[in-house]
């Protein structure tokens, strides 16, 4: 296919790097056309090398090819990001004044703007008439990510993942016309990894929960659009870019850092090993083996069931406030009392959260692995919904559901 990817006047421009890789590593034949303000971020020679075709911004160069006309004419597909607000509005009102709004006017196929700028930019009524305008049109312009931008704000302005523009681009492309980033504007926070409850100033008592689903999980949201909290437990991978990352050690710590988060959430989801017990006494000093004592007797207490508590203060928030869409992990492995899914079951009555995703444990299975199988269970009582693949396809499938039931069952208040 052929691509022409402009790129306009914001420091997001240097992350169009990493989504032209993306065009040409899937084939892509790409012809990068950046506005003069663009390249004081980042330079023409940058697009050439990745793309490896001529990149001008004018119309005086080659004019013997016409190329704002054979570019237009010729692409199967025209991207815009950053779509600053000058671009829009240039678009909008059909301005031609250099190669890229010349080509924007010359296009036959279909136009995708990705959007960047500060959130009162974008939230100008200017602005937004634009979009309607190029909307209006048949054009595509994805809802900017929220976070933190430039400076020291943050809001809706972000430009959306390299993944998430070749994603919609692709089902522009595609034909399909709900291409519109699912989580866009909306707060999730997704608690990930395994507790550890200290016994004393060395040890802890842990679990084998590797962290690889819930990063998977902050991923699929952060390219859905959505700002992610990460409530990062013990974990043996990184956490991602994009997200802010809130690390806990302990069950206590990860209530606190949960209720406090979920204050303002769209969406909770509770993806780490909790553990349900700890240590009743935590030593200042190391434990030592001592041949004149008895061994240590590790007596332990309950933990407080975060997840059943975050459905307690959601369901008793005055009526009409913030809906919020709560989603539980539950580890299974079946037994004489029933299979996985009646314990399953029994365990979104008990847990009270609107989507349950249930993982089969054997004893090779899910942690740490880098595949999964899982049943999404609702509280609506609706068809279970499987999903299976590597933790990224699962993730993509739990996001996907929960932006079906954000979008389609309750509108954000
Ligand atoms: N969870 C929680 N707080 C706890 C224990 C678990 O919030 N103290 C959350 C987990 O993050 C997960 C869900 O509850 O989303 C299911 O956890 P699980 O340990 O499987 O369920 P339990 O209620 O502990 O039930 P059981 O141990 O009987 O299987």
């Amino acid at each position: 296919m052929r691509i022409v990817l402009g790129v306009g006047g914001g420091i997001a421009a240097y992350k169009v790097a990493s989504l032209l890789r993306l065009f040409t590593e899937a084939g892509h034949d790409v012809t990068v056309i950046p506005t003069e303000a663009s390249t004081r971020f980042v330079g023409t020679a940058t697009w050439e090398a990745l793309s490896g075709n001529p990149v001008s911004n004018s119309v005086f160069d080659d004019v013997h090819q016409v190329n704002h006309v054979r570019l237009g004419h010729e692409a199967d597909l025209i991207v815009i990001a950053p779509a600053t607000a000058d671009l829009l509005a240039k678009a909008a009102t059909g301005q031609a004044g250099d190669l890229l709004t010349n080509t924007l006017l010359m296009a036959r196929g279909p136009v995708l703007f990705a959007p960047a700028m500060h959130t009162e930019m974008w939230q100008h009524p200017a602005t937004q008439a634009n979009v309607e305008t190029l909307r209006s049109r048949g054009s595509a312009v994805l809802e900017p990510a929220s976070g933190r931008l430039t400076g020291a704000d943050s809001g809706p302005g972000r430009l959306p993942e390299p993944d998430a523009i070749f994603d919609a681009a692709m089902a522009l492309v595609d034909g399909q016309a709900d291409f519109q980033l699912p989580l866009a504007g909306r707060i999730v926070t997704i608690s990930a990894g395994g507790t550890r409850e200290p016994l004393d100033p060395v040890r802890f008592l842990g679990n084998r929960s590797s962290g690889k689903q819930g990063v998977a999980l902050a991923v699929a949201a952060r390219n859905a659009g959505a700002t992610v909290r990460l409530l990062a437990a013990h974990m043996d991978v990184p956490p991602p870019s994009g997200v802010e990352v809130v690390p806990v050690e302990t069950a206590l710590q990860l209530r606190e850092a949960a209720l406090a988060a979920a204050a303002d959430s769209d969406v909770v989801i509770m993806s780490a090993a909790v553990a349900d017990f700890r240590p009743a006494a935590v030593s200042d000093t190391k434990i030592k083996k001592r041949d004149d004592r008895d061994d240590p007797v590790i007596t332990l207490v309950r933990n407080p069931d975060i997840l059943h508590e975050l459905v307690e203060r959601r369901n008793s928030a005055a009526p009409g406030g913030r809906q919020q869409l709560i989603v539980g992990f539950a580890a299974e492995t079946g037994d004489s009392d029933g299979d996985v899914l009646a314990h399953a079951r029994a365990k979104l009555q008990r847990k009270g959260c609107d989507l349950l995703v249930v993982n089969h444990v054997g004893t090779d299975k899910v942690f740490g692995q880098d595949t999964n199988s899982v049943v999404i269970l609702a509280r609506s009582g609706s068809e279970p919904q499987e999903a299976s693949g590597t933790k990224t396809e699962v993730s993509a499938a739990v996001i996907s559901r929960i932006g079906h039931e954000l979008n389609s069952v309750s509108p954000r208040a």
